[in-house]
């Protein structure tokens, strides 16, 4: 573990942009090091004992939050988990006072979730505790794309792959408000694979070609096409002003993904959600629960190594900075 550490210098992790490979590596190999602690019968581990953390979500999460408080736990850190409907946000306290505040108490890292876009990169502008970012907005998931990516690498031999290069990887659906499109683009592109977003226009960034180094489809069938790896996205209504579709049920019929469109991707192709899914709107039950293409609960499993990695390095593991 100290080789590991000794690779990692950050002080945050707010995002995938400008991680390099080594980096992306060292998260990833600190991952693969610390997962077999959740199979174990006793999952709990002294490597956080006496740091604190701080879990403040100002949106909903399942996934998330379960996992960055469970990956506290399982190294044995204090953990804290900030309701916001209780907290004096309420009361019209700005969020930087509100970090000033809980910065005063000394925890070693916090982790948060808003939903406004570059929310983390400001507050690291104005704070010392460590911060990560557990989704701010439409910008960035850093976590998610980490396990996101480990998840493909996991997979690798059976897709008959030694590499990220030339692995050809399509993430479709609502990619306009979707940081998990753009974690993963950002760093799957670091690593060498050929990146396409696949979606209808109303829900595609402008100049996506250019911003991230992918391809664009506005055809689900020409995105799938040949894929290794499938990457289902859920509408995010809750990021939407203006309506961006006719109706659910169209968007459903064209941009669904079945079985039978699931044919024209790699025969091995994998599939992946980052959750939460809408069966029948964006994917279908038969290829969420087909134990041969569906990795959606392989990922879960992975995002809880993945948090315990980040909390491990963030918490200095023994390297100074
Ligand atoms: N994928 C993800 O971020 O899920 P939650 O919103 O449940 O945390």
């Amino acid at each position: 573990m100290r080789t590991a550490g000794n690779l990692w210098t950050r002080k945050h992790l707010l995002g995938m942009a400008g991680l390099s490979k080594e980096e992306i590596a060292t998260l990833l190999d600190t991952a693969v090091s610390l997962r077999e602690v959740n199979r174990r019968e006793i999952k709990k581990v002294p490597t956080l004992r006496g740091k604190t953390i701080i879990n403040l979500f100002f949106e909903n999460s399942t996934r998330t939050r379960t996992s960055f408080e469970l990956a506290g736990k399982r190294m044995s850190a204090d953990v804290i988990n900030m309701s916001v409907a209780s907290s004096s946000v309420q009361k019209g306290e700005t969020l930087l006072d509100t970090l000033a505040n809980l910065q005063a108490m000394n925890p070693d890292v916090v982790v948060m979730r808003h939903p406004e876009s570059g929310v983390l990169q400001f507050l690291a502008n104005h704070l010392n505790t460590a911060l990560v970012n557990a989704g701010d907005g439409r910008h960035e998931h850093p976590t998610q794309g980490l396990l996101d990516i480990l998840t493909i690498q996991d997979h690798l031999p059976l897709l008959e792959r030694d590499s990220f290069s030339g692995l050809v990887v399509a993430i479709c659906g609502d990619v306009l408000h979707s940081r998990v499109a753009r974690s993963n683009a950002l760093g799957l592109k670091s690593l060498g694979a050929e990146v396409r977003f696949v979606g209808p226009s109303t829900l595609m960034p402008n100049q996506a070609e250019e911003a991230f180094g992918v391809t664009v489809h506005h055809r689900l069938e020409e995105g799938l096409a040949g894929a290794h790896v499938v990457m289902m996205l859920r509408l995010q209504n809750e990021r939407m002003n203006s309506p961006y579709l006719p109706s659910v049920r169209e968007y459903a019929e064209f941009w669904g993904l079945t079985r039978n469109r699931l044919r024209l991707a790699d025969p091995k192709a994998i599939v992946m959600h980052p959750g939460p899914i809408n069966r029948g709107v964006e994917i279908s039950s038969e290829v969420v629960d087909d134990p041969d293409r569906s990795v959606i609960l392989e990922q879960v499993a992975n995002g809880l190594a993945v948090r315990m990695a980040v909390l491990y390095l963030l918490c200095g593991s023994g390297v100074r900075r």
